[in-house]
């Protein structure tokens, strides 16, 4: 029996083929590669010294799902596939909404047919917009979702519960991530992004690494105790860990679950900046700009439930995640290109 990994070469699902191969479990992967690269799988086999079956499908592709299906034994799917980069929904947002959520609905379709009714599904802390408490439990009402992106979350972790509401078979747990940072330490796989990243710490790690000039740090003057905006980052080596639990949990039929996978700790920008420079001895210039529009003050979770129920617990602190990101990024300044 297998575990279907989509978006597998991805950031995340790559960290998280490695550790479900580490726990023993036998996976496959799907991916149509149109954020990642298949050289990300081939140091995943360096990693573990076990091979990955990897078969290059879109989740839109009815009949590629149908074929993995017939061919190879599954009874589990952890879904990572979609696309992720809010600004670009903004602009975007029939492709977002046509492969997030059409693409979703091609796989739970294709699962059912095949008798496979667990899923493990890659949601968001975005789905609690400005939240009404902090830190955020699981129990937090939705709030206001300010981009297409995160708008496709809310909507699955919705689909996805009116499934399982219909059909007891189907056990659906919906991991909402907080802020996803560092790197394997292996330094081999790590986070890849296209063009100039978005995200706080790819950016981070390409003024370090002289790609780009400075940071922009948007906004000092939030209610936090520095004026920088508050996230809970959490190690890609601790979620991907989290997914195992979850493969876990899914065995003993649990119906519809929500976890918040986080750390608990909220850290500002400048936290951030600092601790980098500290773990590695680089220098990060910056200037403060305006307010990033949709951005909030402050978002951290309470991750207790993951650890009542899941067992889990983030391990790395802020230092080996600022680590660990630049060994990947130093020891591969464009990515996987030199692979
Ligand atoms: P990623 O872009 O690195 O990985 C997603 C993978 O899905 C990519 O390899 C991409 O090629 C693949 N993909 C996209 N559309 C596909 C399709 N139609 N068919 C097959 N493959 C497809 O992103 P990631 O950071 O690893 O994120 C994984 C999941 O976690 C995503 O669903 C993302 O929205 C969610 N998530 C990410 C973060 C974060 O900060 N990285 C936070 C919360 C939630
Ligand atoms: C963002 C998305 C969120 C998504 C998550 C993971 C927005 C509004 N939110 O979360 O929906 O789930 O990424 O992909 O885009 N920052 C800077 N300078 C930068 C980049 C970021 O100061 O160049 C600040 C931000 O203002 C924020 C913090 O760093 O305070 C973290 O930003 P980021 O890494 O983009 O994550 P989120 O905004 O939390």
């Amino acid at each position: 029996m297998a575990i279907l990994i989509t978006g597998g070469a991805g950031f995340i699902g790559s960290h998280t083929v490695v550790e479900l191969q580490n726990a023993g479990y036998e996976v496959v992967v799907i991916d149509n590669l149109s954020n990642s690269s298949e050289a990300s799988l081939k140091r995943v086999e360096e990693i573990t010294g076990k091979p990955v079956r990897f078969y290059k499908t879109d989740i839109l592709d009815r009949e590629g799902l149908e074929a993995v299906f017939e061919k190879e034994t599954i009874d589990s799917c952890i879904h990572f596939a979609g696309l992720k980069a809010v600004g670009e929904s903004v602009a975007k947002p029939w492709e977002y909404y046509h492969n997030n959520i059409a693409g979703t609905l091609t796989l739970l379709d294709v699962m059912r047919k095949h008798g496979v009714k667990n899923i493990v599904f890659s949601s968001s802390a975005t789905v609690y917009g400005t939240p009404a408490v902090i830190p955020v439990t699981e129990d937090c009402p939705k709030g206001e979702i300010t981009n297409p992106y995160g708008q496709t979350k809310g909507m699955l972790e919705q689909i996805l519960t009116d499934i399982q509401k219909a059909d007891e078979e189907w056990n659906v747990i919906l991991l909402r991530y907080f802020n996803p940072i560092g790197a394997h330490k292996s330094g081999k796989i790590g986070e890849n992004p296209n063009g100039i990243p978005n995200n706080l710490m790819p950016y981070i790690t390409q003024v370090a690494v002289g790609k780009l000039k400075e940071l922009g740090v948007f906004g000092n003057d939030y209610d936090t105790p520095d004026g920088t905006g508050v996230r809970d980052y959490i190690h890609v080596v601790d979620l991907a860990k989290g997914h195992v639990r979850a493969i876990e949990k899914i065995k003993e039929n649990p119906g519809l679950k929500i976890y918040n996978l986080g750390t608990g700790k909220g850290y500002s920008v400048l936290d951030i900046v600092k601790t980098f420079e500290e773990a590695t001895g680089v220098k990060i210039p910056y200037v403060i700009k305006a307010r990033r529009p949709g951005d909030i003050a402050c978002n951290y979770a309470d991750p207790s439930l993951a650890k009542k129920e899941l067992h889990w617990e983030a391990e790395n602190g802020l230092r080996e995640m600022c680590e660990d990101a630049w060994r990947w990024q130093s020891n591969n300044p464009n990515g996987f290109e030199e692979s």
